[in-house]
């Protein structure tokens, strides 16, 4: 398969094919364990040693890069890494001290962290933003701007960025744009088909889909950027196992039909939640009350699992989480099953006293492959319990 926009989506995430054809005929791709490779002489190889290349994982790059909307995947393949945040400080490998980065206020705590924390020690400049203030957006982008950088859905407000809209922005300043689209996959948003430069995920979510699973894997369409990827993946070292490059792959076969359950239950809870007397706001871009409602029919094929909500003051927090059922209390996101977790506290506490700060009543929710009417019933009688 040459061209990755011959096929739809579905089809090329089950029929991008390996570099080399193996001999055994096999019809799913067998999982690569060995860390080196024999040579036909010095300097003659398919492969030559684990860190710099394995056929499993460069499946699943093949793979994502095809996805992604890459056309010359089969050079141009995706990074995989060891997480989601390898994949984060690979693409930080491209930022010189002198120069600087733009970041969502909105964006996962890790990222606050790697930016705020470290970034900054090698004298890298680092602003947080929030990106709607195009006066404050623009006031910061100037000659030094390497990075503009998003998650579209956002964590955890599941805010969208229209993605033509701030890739004319950043290339008005030669400035790369960054897409965190860990919420949304190729399946629902292909971002650099819209504009953007680099497109990331943590494989760890929707990809892996299974909660069993870490990773991330980064995209560009550029090749100068593309090879210092590429170095810099090889020497930085973090790449993704063979194991869990085979579980992403196995991942691809399915993420697009899932997504589309977990579109399908998230939607009908947040209509639910919308009319219960125990919430204040409802956080989900499919619904035609969200202010990103036009964003996201232009540029979602679904609306994804993901949504957020504050609730009302009367709610007990601490007796809500105790009263569900199904919901499992617990970080991360994108698996079969249905998580919910609190921010503030959970995944973005290290964001506190930065201006990526979340506020304390967010609750997030991570809808998974269970019956809606369920999962609906577990929230209604758990807020109701946890009502003053
Ligand atoms: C949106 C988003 N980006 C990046 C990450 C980091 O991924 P990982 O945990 O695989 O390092 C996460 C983890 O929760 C996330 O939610």
């Amino acid at each position: 398969m040459a061209n990755s926009k011959k096929y739809g989506i579905n089809t090329r995430a089950i029929h991008t094919n390996t570099r080399v054809k193996l001999p055994t005929g096999d019809v799913m791709p067998p999982l690569h364990l060995s860390t080196t490779f024999e040579n036909t002489q010095p300097g003659e190889y398919e492969y030559f040693y684990g860190r710099s290349g394995n056929p499993t994982r460069e499946l699943f790059e093949r793979t994502m890069a095809s996805l992604e909307g890459v056309e010359n995947y089969d050079e141009m393949h995706s990074f995989a890494m060891a997480s989601g945040m390898a994949a984060v400080t690979l693409i930080g490998e491209l930022v010189k001290p002198g120069e600087n980065v733009v970041i969502t206020q909105d964006v996962y705590g890790g990222t606050t962290s790697f930016f705020s924390k470290i970034a900054t020690k090698r004298g890298i400049e680092v602003n947080f933003c929030d990106l709607d203030d195009l006066d404050k957006l623009n006031s910061l982008l100037n000659d030094k701007t390497k990075l503009l950088w998003f998650e579209s859905p956002s964590n955890p407000r599941i805010k969208l960025f229209d993605y033509e809209k701030y890739a004319e922005i950043a290339h008005k300043n030669s400035t790369l744009l960054v897409t965190d689209a860990t919420f949304s996959t190729p399946f629902i948003t292909r971002p650099l088909e819209l504009g953007a430069d680099i497109v990331f995920h943590s494989t760890t979510k929707y990809i892996g889909g299974h909660s069993d699973s870490l990773g991330g894997v980064v995209t560009t369409n550029i090749k100068e950027i593309w090879e210092q990827l590429h170095s810099y993946q090889k020497t930085s070292g973090a790449i993704m196992s063979p194991f869990d490059a085979y579980l992403c792959q196995r991942g691809l076969y399915t993420v697009g039909v899932r997504l589309e359950v977990h579109s399908k239950n998230a939607h009908k809870i947040a209509e639910y939640l919308e009319t219960s007397k125990h919430i204040k706001e409802v956080f989900y871009p499919g619904l035609k009350s969200n202010p990103n409602y036009s964003i996201a029919e232009k540029q979602m094929a679904m609306f994804g699992g993901m949504l957020s909500f504050n609730v009302e003051d009367h709610i007990d927090l601490k007796k809500f989480w105790e009263s569900l059922e199904l919901f499992k209390l617990a970080v991360s996101l994108g698996g079969v099953e249905s998580l919910i977790e609190l921010p503030r506290l959970m995944t973005h506490d290290n964001a506190e006293g930065t201006d990526a700060e979340i506020a304390d009543d967010i609750v997030r929710i991570s809808v998974g492959l269970e019956n809606a009417e369920d999962l609906i019933e577990d929230l209604e009688s758990a807020l109701n319990a946890a009502a003053n």
